[in-house]
């Protein structure tokens, strides 16, 4: 029975612990840090997951087989080239690929140089060379700083003095560090998010899903990591997919590789389907968080055979999908993305506490099914009670035979659980409900 590293503390890391559990030839998963949910299906090691050297010498104390890298945070530290130079088999993109997401610069040059269809932009690091670009086009404007900033470094300006201002917090304040600042045209349209199993040339679509950005319903409010996804997206044509996986998702791949850092791992797609078809917003090097607690539920293969398949380079089985829907709601701390205060009890009722026990099959319709899956964004557990931990603190997954379906099981289970400092959108999955 193999033994998995998974390195993250999130929903996503929960999500991918969960799929591995149903992986037959897996017997022990470790998760670093991992969370208070995580630790119901893995056993969770104190490292940090910055902790390159940490992780390796534990990952080569405890024979692991393969790790498999959540965040980006990770993947920039070069946690995935430490590990191959020691010879430790890793699913994830090396510190070069990983640019992709960590500079948005990189990122808007490459979908240049090669065609990628992208809203139009230019990049800036003097202040009065940007001001002097916004002020010569059209509001909204989209400003995008130049560096990972947990999906906080976007501002889309509705008028000059807005815009003014977060240039200076940008550029002359270093309110999110030094660095440089992409100034693009505002597109409009519905978002989707394409995550495609990726190892150089070779690229493995999954089912899509959409996430909800905004902290308030209607789509109002600050921009945050995600309230909320569900999956698939019927309003994505299978036109639309054919257009993101032959004109966006393999020709950034050839890129890559033609720009002398192939990919590996899981490749992002954050598009959206302008009235000119599918263009990119933004790419990410990694599994989406809440996407990957929608999709990989839907996973009918063996999660283990795909992330060897990549790291080891060897051909990729047939990755199939579940015919059941998902969708989940996130609840977040009152205050979030903002500041917010932790340590508030979580009280669940006994049946949806249960819904975070082990799920074990592999092949279609679980056997033990139940209607609701709980991933642990931020949380933390004592004496047997669970507490507020993060921003994003839980993920609550419906499981549907449509859309419908899933959102009515998944919003029954949010309303079950209490916690006075808790809020969370009603209204994910309006754009198709
Ligand atoms: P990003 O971190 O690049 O995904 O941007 C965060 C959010 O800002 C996206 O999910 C979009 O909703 C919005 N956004 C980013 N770029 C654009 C654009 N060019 N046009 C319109 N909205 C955008
Ligand atoms: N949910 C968007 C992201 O993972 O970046």
């Amino acid at each position: 029975m193999k033994k998995v590293l998974v390195i993250g503390s999130g929903g996503r890391e929960h999500a991918i612990v969960d799929a591995l559990s149903r992986s037959p030839q897996v017997g022990k998963i470790y998760c670093a840090p991992g969370n208070a949910g995580i630790a119901a299906q893995a056993e969770c090691v104190p490292l940090k997951d910055t902790d390159v050297e940490g992780l390796k010498a534990f990952a080569l104390e405890n024979g692991i087989d393969l790790a498999v890298v959540g965040p980006e945070v990770a993947l920039a530290a070069g946690v995935v080239d430490a590990f191959k130079a020691a010879g430790l088999r890793i699913f994830g993109p090396s510190k070069a690929a990983a640019t992709i997401e960590a500079s948005k610069d990189f990122a808007k040059q490459l979908m240049a140089k090669y065609d990628i269809p992208t809203a139009s932009f230019e990049t800036f690091e003097d202040y009065d060379a940007a001001l002097e670009y916004v002020k010569k086009g059209s509001f909204p404007v989209v400003l995008k700083y130049d560096g990972l900033a947990a999906g906080k470094g976007v501002v889309i300006p509705e008028t000059f003095e807005e815009a003014e201002e977060t240039l200076r917090d940008m550029l002359l304040d270093d309110k999110f560090g030094k660095g440089k600042v992409v100034v693009e045209e505002f597109l409009t349209g519905p978002e989707f998010s394409f995550m495609c199993f990726v190892d150089g040339l070779d690229v493995y679509p999954m089912t899509l899903s959409q996430d909800h950005k905004r902290a308030y319903e209607g789509d109002k409010g600050p921009n945050t990591g995600g309230m909320g996804a569900y999956s698939p997206v019927p309003i994505i044509t299978d036109e639309d997919l054919e257009f993101s996986l032959e004109k966006v998702m393999k020709p950034t791949a050839a890129a890559m590789v033609a720009e002398g850092c192939p990919f590996t791992g899981v490749l992002y797609g954050g598009l959206m389907k302008t009235p000119q078809g599918p263009k990119v917003i933004e790419f990410n090097c990694r599994f989406g968080d809440p996407e990957t607690e929608v999709v990989l539920p839907r996973l009918a293969s063996d999660i283990y055979d795909i992330f060897s398949a990549v790291a080891d380079h060897t051909p990729m089985p047939e990755i199939e999908w579940k015919k059941e829907v998902t969708m989940g709601f996130v609840m977040a701390s009152k205050g979030y993305p903002g500041s917010y205060d932790k340590g508030y009890e979580i009280v669940m009722p006994e049946e949806i506490a249960a819904c975070m026990s082990p799920r074990n099959d592999v092949s279609g319709h679980p056997e033990e099914h139940s209607d609701v899956r709980i991933y642990h964004m931020g949380t933390s557990c004592k004496d047997g009670k669970y507490y507020t931990a993060g921003g994003r603190v839980l993920m609550v997954v419906g499981f549907g035979a449509d859309l419908q379906e899933a959102h009515d099981k998944a919003l029954a289970a949010v309303e079950s659980i209490e916690c006075e400092n808790l809020f969370y959108r009603r209204d994910i999955g309006w754009r198709v409900l």
